[in-house]
């Protein structure tokens, strides 16, 4: 795979986490639980695929120094902190947990995903492309 065309999956992926995640959230408002989690394990799934094509990606690129070590350590704990939700989300559900702590460990998680997406457009936005085998044409092709 080129790298736009890597870059094109990376950014329909994560619109993709955007428009799922937005979707398991009206769900729940309407307390809709199985559309809640539809909606989460859909986002789950497109989650992956986007952190896939970012480590893809991230193999083409030389990274600023100061931006990779600001982004990194959020990313990661980003990544973490999604138990939070799942757990208290499930705990919620089975009857055992208030839907103020699920509320709460969303909003832990959703600023650490804002702050990750932030930094990570900073990264991107300061790192050059390698010049890649991938990215020279061979025969035939
Ligand atoms: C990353 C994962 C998840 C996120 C981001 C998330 C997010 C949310 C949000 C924002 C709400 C609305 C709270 C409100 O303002 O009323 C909610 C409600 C709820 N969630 Fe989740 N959730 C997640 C996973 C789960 C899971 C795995 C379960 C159960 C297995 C679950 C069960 C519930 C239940 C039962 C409600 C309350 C719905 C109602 O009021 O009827 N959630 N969730």
């Amino acid at each position: 795979m080129t790298t736009d065309q890597l870059l094109i999956g990376f950014f329909v992926s994560l619109g993709l986490v955007v428009v799922f995640l937005v979707g398991a959230i009206v769900l729940a408002k309407q307390h809709k639980i199985k559309g809640h989690l539809a909606g989460i394990g859909a986002m789950l799934v497109a989650l992956v695929a986007t952190l896939v094509f970012a480590e893809t990606l991230g193999r083409r690129y030389t990274f600023d120094p100061t931006s990779y070590r600001v982004h990194m350590p959020i990313a990661f704990l980003a990544a973490g902190t999604l138990f939070a939700p799942l757990i208290t989300g499930y705990r919620h559900w089975k009857g055992k947990g208030s839907v103020g702590a699920h509320k709460k460990a969303f909003g832990v998680w959703f600023t650490l995903v804002v702050l990750a997406l932030g930094t990570g457009g900073w990264m991107l936005s300061a790192a050059t492309r390698k010049t890649s085998e991938a990215e020279t044409p061979t025969q035939g092709e």
